[in-house]
């Protein structure tokens, strides 16, 4: 059977337990239409026998920056950020929706999707976000919006903790016929006003790189994932917890029973938080401030073991590009967040070939997941009908450097780190695309 493209290789579906034997998967236009032994003959063929084919990865967390107001576009826009996301593999990703003009109605919504439409080699769905004041706009977001975001700290669209049950049950009823997913950051903006407070009063309260940790501690985490959890499983659509950074999170939204009501909570983890820890951000200071902030390295270690396990659902990036000269500002002075799009796949590698994380895993929690908890049906997954989107993992050795990464801000959490692997190809809609990366 002749195709326009066949991709030849082992490929790695949720659920497959051991990683298939060599598959040729046979695409034509934007999808996959036959999966054989051998015989499939391509009109183009790609031959990626040593390497690992997983479904498109899919990002649910990304800050993207663009929007109408083009205010933030010097640190990352479509275009260079869709660059970054296929470089680091990925195929799909959801905006989130704090920049400069905020997605807090359907216009705004409608206007970054049109921004992006002409832009991106990747499709971008969007979050609108949850304040206080636009309850009446939920309901025409929710045809334009892929779901919605609720802070419950950090900047300006945050919302009080008090106000959050009656907050979902806007949302549950703005999406009534869809019950559209729902992803909340969750810090106690509360606490960590009382300890800005404090230290206003006692300047040596704590010094260095541990007072971005102290102002944001581990309590207010726990304090929001409670919230989440005593007032989310009461209703339809599905939440999840936004980067988890403190272990014990996990044993809440465990002993919680994960919504035994009608909604099912899930919860997410970054690279970084994966990654680094609170030593590292004392010697990388502003570079590695993020909120959630990095935490100690047994917490880490927990984290990354029940990753292992297949306790958290899904990995994603919380691509947050700043300029480097903004994170050299000093570290309370630098904007959190850092980029992770570009060595997403790499990471990825490091994940499977340094910790012993199964391929299997990195197909649910990086595509299978996702797609899922977006209600993306046409993803997720290699099978016939479905979108032909691969992300193709190379096992070799490769250095991060910055003048290689494609997001606009430049620089890189792991730059001079070498990782066991990086993205060979990233397939989106049928087309292949190489990732750029050299060899050490
Ligand atoms: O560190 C962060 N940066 N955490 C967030 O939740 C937002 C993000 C950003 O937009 O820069
Ligand atoms: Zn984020």
């Amino acid at each position: 059977m002749h195709h326009d493209l066949v991709v030849e290789g082992k490929i790695v579906n949720p659920g497959s337990g051991v990683v298939h034997d060599t598959v040729q998967i046979g695409i034509d236009g934007a999808f996959i239409t036959e999966l054989k032994k051998q015989g499939l003959i391509g009109e183009r063929n790609i031959e990626v026998r040593g390497c690992l084919i997983f479904p498109g990865f899919i990002d649910l967390h990304a800050h993207l920056r663009e929007d109408s107001s083009e205010k933030w576009s010097y640190k990352e826009d479509f275009r260079s950020g869709s660059a970054a996301a296929i470089h680091g593999g990925i195929t799909t990703i959801a905006d989130m929706p704090n920049t400069p003009q905020p997605a807090i109605n359907a216009a705004r919504l409608r206007a970054k999707k049109e921004l992006a439409q002409s832009k991106s080699e990747v499709e971008i769905f969007f979050y609108g976000a949850v304040t206080e004041s636009n309850t009446e706009e939920l309901a025409g977001m929710s045809k334009e919006a892929i779901g919605y975001k609720i802070f419950l700290a950090d900047g300006p669209l945050y919302i009080r903790q008090e106000v959050l049950p009656e907050a979902l049950r806007a949302v549950e009823a703005a999406s009534n016929s869809k019950p559209k997913p729902i992803v909340v950051h969750c810090e106690d903006q509360e606490l960590i006003e009382n300890r800005r407070e404090e230290l206003e009063k006692n300047k040596d309260v704590r010094a260095g790189a541990e007072l971005h940790s102290w102002l944001r501690p581990a309590q207010a985490e726990l304090s929001a994932v409670r919230s989440v959890l005593s007032c989310a499983s009461g209703i339809r659509n599905s939440v999840n917890i936004a980067h988890i950074s403190v272990y014990d999170s996990l044993l809440l939204i465990r002993r919680s029973g994960r919504g035994r009501g009608k909604a099912r909570i899930y919860c997410e983890v970054t690279p970084h938080h994966l990654f680094f820890n609170t030593d590292d951000l004392n010697i990388k200071k502003g570079l590695l401030k993020t909120n959630p902030p990095l935490r100690s390295e047994s917490n880490r270690r927990q984290l990354l073991d029940a990753f292992k396990r297949g306790e958290i659902d899904f990995l994603v990036t919380d691509h947050a590009p700043h300029t480097i000269e903004e994170k050299t500002l000093g570290l309370m002075d630098a904007p959190a967040g850092v980029p992770n799009l570009d060595t997403f796949g790499s990471f990825v590698a490091w994940l499977i070939y340094s910790c012993g994380v199964s391929p299997e895993l990195i197909s649910r929690v990086c595509s299978y997941n996702p797609a899922k908890f977006l209600g993306l049906r046409d993803r997720g997954i290699v099978e016939v009908g479905k979108r032909a989107n691969l992300t193709i993992l190379e096992h070799r050795s490769v250095k991060v450097r910055s003048e290689q990464l494609s997001t606009k801000c430049g620089w890189s959490p792991f730059e001079g780190y070498e990782f066991p692997g990086t993205v060979r190809y990233t397939i989106v809609n049928g087309e292949p695309f190489i990732a750029t990366s050299d060899a050490p």
